[in-house]
């Protein structure tokens, strides 16, 4: 185990594990599916607040240094996770302001805890008469590939598959494996707005945006009944460094 996680970083581990759920949950279809985190951003009063998420899947420089600056292609431990929300939320305000964040990931199947730190880049549609500056301007340059999340029914959860697109195309794919009601809700114009209050509906790929994290810090935290033992990955100078820790 510790070979493995020396040799493929953190993210090959997170992969494995929730290839590791999808398995043990397949079973138990009803209750699977997603891996569920807790992600945290910092008010503009630097209060902390932590909502749920669900890791959609990841992206990954494919070629050429500095595609992400600090991020190296092809480099799987660099892979970037993903997560979908509405650009009205407070969430992505908070974000604009202050890209720090942590999410935090507890795979019961496995017993392993995944807190992963860094910032949220946005990626969102360009609008048609855009007069603002694009919020991840200058972060991602093509070409870069998704992986998306495994699910029950995959064939080999454990080799998680996507495809190789630009922005736009990974865009508008991830959009249509939404359900039905989340489009509805990216289709609504503010989250959290009084229901008394008029609305008009829009459409939902306008409001569709995904939150990509690059991270710098993975605290890793393994459960099993055989030994607890933890590991801090950490970020420096572009190279991940791991060390052991007490649990
Ligand atoms: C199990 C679960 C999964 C959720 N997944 C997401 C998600 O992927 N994206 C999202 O924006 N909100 C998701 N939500 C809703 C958020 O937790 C939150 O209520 C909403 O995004 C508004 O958050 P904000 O006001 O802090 O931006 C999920 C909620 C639950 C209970």
């Amino acid at each position: 185990m510790v070979g493995s996680l020396e040799e493929g970083g953190w993210a090959t581990l997170l992969k494995s594990s929730i290839g590791n759920k999808i398995v043990a949950d397949s079973a138990d279809a009803e209750h699977s599916l997603a891996l569920v985190g807790s992600l945290a951003t910092v008010t503009p009063e630097g209060r902390p607040k932590v909502r749920s998420v669900v890791l959609r899947g990841f992206l990954v420089p494919k070629q050429g240094e500095g595609i992400v600056e600090g991020v190296k292609a092809g480099n799987n431990i660099d892979s970037m996770p993903i997560f979908s929300t509405h650009l009205n939320t407070q969430k992505i305000s908070e974000l604009q302001a202050n890209s720090a964040c942590e999410v935090s990931f507890w795979i019961e199947e496995t017993l392993e805890q995944f807190r992963i730190g860094g910032h949220i880049h946005i990626l969102r549609m360009p609008k048609a008469s855009e007069e603002e500056i694009d919020v991840d301007e200058g972060f991602l340059k093509f070409p870069i590939e998704y992986i998306r999340m495994s699910r029950v029914g995959d064939k080999d959860p454990l080799d998680i598959e996507g495809f190789t697109g630009d922005k736009e195309t990974i865009l508008k794919k991830t959009y249509e494996e939404h359900s039905h009601y989340l489009k509805k809700w990216f289709s609504t114009q503010a989250p959290g707005s009084s229901l008394d209050e008029e609305k008009s509906e829009v459409e939902g790929l306008d409001n569709y945006c995904l939150m990509v994290l690059k991270a710098d810090h993975v605290d890793y935290l393994n459960m099993c009944k055989s030994g607890h033992f933890r590991r801090i990955f950490t970020l420096e100078d572009g190279d991940w460094k791991i060390e052991k820790v007490e649990p």
